[in-house]
């Protein structure tokens, strides 16, 4: 069969070493891709939010399935247009992708459904958010309603910055349109888990757990940033924490969406904190993490492309996921600078070397090929993943695997994965 997948990141490098493992699968496309990407697949020069032209694409080209790595399509209605045009697509519906495009509709659906998270006031008014927080309790969360790249949260500590924080949202616009609604959220702490699931509908299986180390520096300083590392599985997801989940998060969601009218197909991606009162939703996302699936996906068992046709067919019931009893860890190398400004077009050195050594991947972010070169194209270039029997193993792996790569102003986290 042949499948195209729509992204360009580490994530979509991911999945398209997922499904290039099938024996099902004779082609890939991607759109738009990336150097890594063009290894295995063909790169095609549409860019993810161009609908119509994908769906001509996929139409000329016969494409068999296609798979939705990024959240703006998504969230933009990319699969009700695939669906429109008779051509099978894994991913969620626009009327679903809310769940990971309005952050005001989440928080309003959790508390509907008693499903637990922060506790939270939404405001479509400065004025109305800035009276509020006359007389909140600090610190308190600001989030911007829609999407800004994992960036529109705002952690204030004092009433002054929370001010601040209105004015940079609703006022100043600095996400855009995405700030047009805030949601104000009770401050929590604990643990951070990423939980990733397959869900066909009506039935959800969970993936292994990971952990992602979000902020730009060693020891979570620095700004935020998409993801700098990360690990799985993540000794704090135990077996109580699992329980709990499966009995008051995962399942409910899902019914959740059913019951509005909006049943959802695709990637549910819950972002959990282990408080002291038991685990709440931070968030939740309509699509694979990333550097999540970086080290999800490689532990995978299963047929990728056999669950992707359950979740379309309604029969995810009779799939049994399976992930291998080990560990892995993915340390991203970035450019350096990033998350602010960094510059691009280094050539990048040693990725030859990674050719058929097991258990180790390197998975492309921003990279092109330039006059037959790949060269640094972003922030973060590349995820270096590596295998172990132990964490502390796939740590010490992937960190070794890091130095036998080498570009211009080369950038990593050296802490992703200690103290475990
Ligand atoms: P989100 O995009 O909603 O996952 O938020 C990004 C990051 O902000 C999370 O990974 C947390 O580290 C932090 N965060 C979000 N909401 C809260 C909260 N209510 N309390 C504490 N930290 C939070
Ligand atoms: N790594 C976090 C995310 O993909 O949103």
């Amino acid at each position: 069969m042949k499948v195209l997948i729509v992204g360009s990141g580490g994530r979509e490098h991911a999945i398209a070493a997922s499904v290039a493992k099938s024996p099902k699968v004779d082609m890939i496309y991607c759109a738009p891709g990336n150097a890594g990407i063009g290894q295995i697949a063909e790169c095609v020069d549409i860019g993810a939010m161009e609908f119509d032209k994908l769906v001509d694409f996929a139409k000329e080209k016969e494409i068999d399935l296609t798979v939705i790595g990024m959240d703006d399509p998504l969230v933009g209605g990319v699969v009700d247009k695939f669906e429109e045009a008779g051509l099978r697509v894994f991913g969620p519906r626009k009327n679903a992708a809310i769940l990971e495009g309005s952050k005001a509709f989440s928080k309003d659906l959790m508390k509907k459904y008693n499903i637990p998270t922060a506790g939270y006031e939404n405001f479509d008014s400065p004025e109305e958010a800035m009276k509020y927080l006359e007389t909140a309790k600090m610190p308190i969360v600001l989030k911007a309603d829609g999407l800004a790249l994992g960036k529109g949260v705002l952690i204030c500590k004092t009433r002054e910055e929370a001010m601040e924080g209105v004015k940079t949202l609703m006022l100043d616009k600095k996400f855009g349109e995405a700030g047009n609604t805030i949601v104000v959220e009770e401050f929590m702490t604990g643990k951070e888990v990423s939980v990733l699931s397959f869900v066909d509908g009506k039935t959800i299986k969970i993936m292994t757990s990971a952990q992602d180390h979000k902020r730009a520096k060693d020891g979570d300083q620095g700004l935020n940033t998409g993801g700098m590392g990360t690990f799985s599985p993540s000794p704090f997801y135990t077996d109580d924490v699992d329980e709990f989940c499966k009995k008051y998060i995962y399942q409910a969601s899902v019914d959740a969406m059913s019951q509005e009218g909006r049943p959802f197909t695709g990637i549910i991606f819950f972002g959990l904190m282990l408080t002291e009162d038991g685990p709440k939703v931070l968030e939740y996302n309509a699509r694979f993490g990333d550097p999540e699936a970086q080290v999800v996906l490689p532990r995978m068992k299963n047929d990728i492309i056999d669950v992707f046709e359950a979740c379309i067919d309604g029969k995810l019931d009779e799939i049994d996921l399976e992930f291998e009893d080990n560990a892995a860890v993915c340390v991203v190398l970035a450019s350096d600078g990033y998350p602010v400004s960094y510059e691009k077009g280094f050539e990048i050195k040693g990725l030859e070397q990674f050719d058929g050594k097991d258990g180790y991947y390197v998975f492309h972010a921003g990279t092109k090929l330039d006059d037959g070169k790949i060269v640094t194209n972003g922030g973060r270039v590349l995820g270096v993943t590596a295998k172990g029997d132990t964490l502390k193993e796939a740590r010490a792996n992937a960190y070794e695997a890091t130095k036998l790569i080498d570009f211009d102003n080369k950038y990593m986290r050296t802490d992703i994965g200690k103290e475990l």
